[in-house]
């Protein structure tokens, strides 16, 4: 399965008038192609803001202090205003708990739909304009480069025909499609797709018959397979080297205190070698390597703030300790002292070694050579990606077709008679209803990634299991992926694939939805297990006790200690790392140090997993 989303290290605080909120605390997980990623935990654990940062959404006062997020071999973090806002529009989609405040309350609901349909064509437009003529340029020239030795193809009359039938083809396809789409009523079984390149190049030069593969498909094929090997070899050769200067700039980045000219250069020279080890066509992103600039830059740029800030800002915490002690000891009222916000230095070193450690092992584990159906399968490939993206570019929607859409939309998410739903406001839908809209303008751009934060908090049960049954269906269908936030475990028992437990900033326990319904580790697990409904047996629920602690001073050692019954003297003197428990799993608390008491998990849980496990197994004799 293909990485749809990554996020490593990401640590976001808030500034405020009595210091940073340090709401996000270094977290790390993936998202993959098809899968639902569930992120549960307390309010105010930092669910929300770890969305909201992937959505580019973030309050004003928040500092992202390092980290990540990669999608198609960018990080969100670091890409230009607009390139963002064509990623949010149409790859990562939205809903809110509150359906209310995500409607405007004077649109009708049909023009709120189609309003964002249109804005987003208009940037898909663009986005396939973009993509089209870079993959076609890069194709061409591989074909040059690699046909220099033979002088057996001209790269640029490949590229010509190819331009000439796909521009076309994606008119043929799309004038197709909105047909189709106005006429779907009448002929809902709209049969096979035609062959559109065949079309398009049957139109272009005239010819029927075989030479559509003789003369258009054969070449391309020809040498799309020879550029791509080419463009793969020479990518691999690069891995080599990339690795060498990888390990070249391994001790510059670990010397402390770091030479930032010195490190400056190891990390250009470092991520120009890796650079050249990505094959540009390939159609799956090398997230890592893609990346890799990006990233050490900001690391130096992070420790060069850091020395210039720093300094100053210890400066400004003693002078204001100092004034505090005097009014104190003159037994008058002294303000609190904005606590200590430095940049966390050998943070910064560790992540930027982690992730050239990282990238070395992965280069250095260099792939078998392409045989030559592969070549075939990708070249294959190549073409459909270059049609899809001149569809796109040349995919005007009309008003007429926009309605359409937003009529079938409506319908799709289980709106009754959406024809005329369509004219009404957000105040003539129920709750239930009005999510469901809110869901369809988040599908209404067709996105890849869906984040859903509490979309059912604020509606009644039974709503709840048909909002919850409408996404898992649609996620089905779309092939989404889904990231779904909730406090209730029991919500997602059924839904998630990965789960993330997050406790004050942290994830504290990562694993699939079996590890951690079946195998919890971490004691924050148990006790939201524990405070978890179960209908079963309608048990009293136990709520955890205590609360979370102040974000603004988080604690020294585990932030869960104070509520753990289970807490070790070293709970409340160091931070748990991420013990690795499976190669699926892992949870941050002492308890799972080979030196730690063993403990099992309560007596409520352990039941709790028998009954799963026992009508699990009623459920398999049954089928
Ligand atoms: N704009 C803001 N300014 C200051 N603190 C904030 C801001 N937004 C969120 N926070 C704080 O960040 C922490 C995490 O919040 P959030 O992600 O919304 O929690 P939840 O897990 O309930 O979604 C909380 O302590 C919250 O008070
Ligand atoms: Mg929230």
């Amino acid at each position: 399965m293909a990485k749809k989303l990554e996020v490593r290290n990401l640590t976001i605080s808030f500034r405020t008038n009595n210091g940073a909120v340090r709401a996000v605390r270094d977290i790390s997980f993936d998202l993959e192609e098809g899968e639902t990623l569930a992120i549960a935990g307390e309010s105010g654990s930092g669910k929300s803001v770890t969305t909201r940062a992937v959505m580019g959404i973030l309050a004003g006062n928040a500092i992202i202090e390092g980290g990540e997020i990669i999608y198609d071999g960018k990080d969100l973090l670091k890409i230009p205003e607009e390139d963002f806002h064509t990623l949010r529009g149409h790859k990562l989609s939205m809903v809110f708990q509150d359906p209310l405040s995500a409607l405007n309350p004077i649109m009708r609901i049909g023009k709120q739909l189609t309003e964002a349909m249109i804005l987003n064509n208009k940037e898909r437009r663009a986005d396939g304009k973009k993509r089209y003529s870079q993959m076609i340029r890069t194709l061409e020239n591989n074909v040059r480069e690699a046909c220099q030795a033979d002088g057996s193809q001209d790269a640029a009359r490949l590229t010509e025909s190819l331009n000439k039938v796909l521009n076309v083809s994606a008119k043929l396809e799309n004038e197709w499609n909105a047909k189709f789409e106005s006429m779907e009523e009448l002929f809902p079984d709209r049969g096979e797709k035609p062959d559109f390149l065949r079309l398009a190049y049957e139109q272009v030069s005239g010819e029927k018959g075989d030479a559509y593969e003789q003369k258009f498909m054969l070449p391309y094929l020809a040498a799309a397979k020879k550029a791509i090997a080419y463009s793969n070899r020479k990518a691999r050769s690069a891995r080599q080297l990339a690795c060498e200067r990888l390990n070249d700039a391994l001790p510059v980045f670990g010397t402390d205190p770091l030479d930032l000219s010195e490190c400056r250069k190891a990390a250009k020279a470092a991520s120009d070698a890796v650079e050249k080890a990505i094959d540009p066509l390939a159609l799956q992103k090398d997230n890592l390597a893609y990346v890799y600039r990006s990233s050490v830059e900001s690391g130096i740029n992070r420790y060069a703030k850091g020395l210039q800030v720093n300094p100053k800002e210890e400066k400004r915490f003693a002078a204001e300790t100092r004034k505090h002690d005097r009014l104190v000891e003159k037994g008058k009222f002294a303000p609190s002292v904005v606590p200590l916000n430095l940049v966390d230095m050998e943070r910064v070193q560790k992540e930027m070694t982690g992730i050239t450690r990282e990238l070395e092992k992965h280069l250095g584990e260099i792939p078998e050579e392409m045989s030559d159906r592969d070549l075939e399968i990708r070249a294959k490939e190549l073409l459909d990606y270059l049609q899809s993206c001149a569809c796109n570019r040349d995919y005007l929607l009309s008003k007429a077709a926009a309605r359409h859409h937003a009529i079938k939309i409506m319908r799709e998410v289980g709106i009754p008679e959406p024809e005329k739903r369509y004219h009404q406001y957000p105040f003539e839908f129920s709750g239930g209803m009005r999510q469901r809209i809110v869901i369809a303008i988040a599908l209404s751009a067709n996105p890849d990634i869906l984040i859903c934060d509490e979309p059912t908090t604020a509606l009644d049960v039974t709503i709840q299991a048909q909002i919850l049954e409408l996404i898992n269906n649609l996620k089905k269908e779309r092939n989404l992926s889904v990231i779904f936030i909730t406090h209730d475990l029991g919500v997602v028992a059924n839904m998630a694939d990965k789960i993330a437990i997050m406790y004050a900033g942290k994830i504290v326990e990562y694993g699939t939805a079996d590890d951690v319904f079946y195998d919890p580790r971490h004691p924050y697990t148990w006790a939201l297990l524990s405070s978890m409904p179960d209908l079963e047996t309608k048990e009293k629920l136990e709520a955890i006790p205590g609360t979370p602690p102040n974000m603004i001073l988080p604690p020294k050692g585990d932030a869960f200690a104070a509520r753990n019954q289970y807490a070790l003297e070293i709970d409340l003197e160091e931070q748990p790392p991420m013990f690795r428990i499976s190669e699926t799993h892992s949870a941050a608390t002492w308890l799972l140090h080979p030196d730690a008491p063993k403990v099992e998990p309560p007596a409520i849980v352990r039941e709790r997993i028998q009954r799963m496990l026992q009508k699990e197994q009623q459920e398999g004799v049954q089928a």
